[in-house]
């Protein structure tokens, strides 16, 4: 097998930081591993370390302790608020990774064109960032993170800035894509629905330092019934701990 198929293991993770004299614990011991593939969401209530997490998985942020194995070079990330560059228009938001990446410039059309299709940003090539509503600024997020063809998704609280109509067409399009490119997904929220509406496995933290609580696998079969009995069990056995 090679090394891109082994799962990432996430092994011991701490993060401390020195506030005045005093050490605060931000991250305690988190373990846990991410299958190749696999759509997992880490879920736990706000201040808990999550995207503090999901930087350090990123490699954004160092940890103090402990290490990550087998992540890929190539990741992609998503923000809770977009994050995109304002002076650029969206085809050139999107393929900003692909330039960093150094690639020839007809394999930047075409994988940019591919990404906004995808998304649906067809025809909002020449806009800014200014002219569009959030919903489709974070398209412009998710596009920008996907043109690299990234081997994992990174995506810290991407739908909590949107109005639910609005999450609610992203949250399937995030499920389509992760269906066509089987993207290993890592994806933070503290909306214990949106977890078990996307997730095939839910990493509980609990806060103050952010551990690991506990991790629930989600056999509910797809495409999932939001209002079903087995959905409704699962989120109230996740919200009980939080
Ligand atoms: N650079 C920093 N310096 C000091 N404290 C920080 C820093 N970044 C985050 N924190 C603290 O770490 C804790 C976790 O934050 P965060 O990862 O943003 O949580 P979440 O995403 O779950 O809401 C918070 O208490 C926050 O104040
Ligand atoms: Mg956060």
């Amino acid at each position: 097998m090679s090394p891109n198929n082994k799962p990432i293991q996430v092994r011991r993770i701490n993060l401390n930081y020195k506030e005045n004299s005093e050490t605060q614990q931000i991250l305690n011991d988190i373990s846990f591993d991410v299958d190749t593939g696999e759509f997992v969401c880490i879920v736990g209530s706000s201040g808990g370390g999550k995207s503090t997490l999901l930087r350090i998985l990123a490699g954004l942020q160092k940890q103090s302790e402990g290490k990550i194995l087998n992540m890929p070079e190539q990741l992609g990330f998503v923000f809770q608020n977009f994050a995109l560059f304002p002076w650029l228009n969206v085809e050139d938001n999107v393929s900003y990774g692909l330039r960093m990446q150094g690639l020839s410039k007809s394999q930047i059309q075409k994988r940019v064109r591919e990404e906004i299709n995808r998304i649906g940003l067809e025809g909002f090539e020449k806009s800014h960032p200014k002219e569009l509503s959030g919903g489709m600024k974070q398209r412009v997020g998710i596009a920008r993170a996907l043109a690299v063809h990234p081997k994992v998704l990174l995506l810290d609280e991407p739908f909590s800035a949107l109005d639910e109509i609005t999450a609610k067409g992203l949250r399937h399009d995030l499920l389509k894509i992760h269906e066509q490119t089987k993207t290993t997904v890592i994806m933070v929220t503290h909306l214990v629905e949106e977890a078990v509406e996307l997730a095939d496995r839910i990493i509980v933290m609990s806060p103050r330092p952010g551990r690991v609580r506990k991790i629930f696998p989600n056999n509910i079969s797809r495409p999932r019934n939001v209002r079903s009995k087995e959905f409704f069990r699962l989120v109230d056995e996740i919200e009980s701990l939080l």
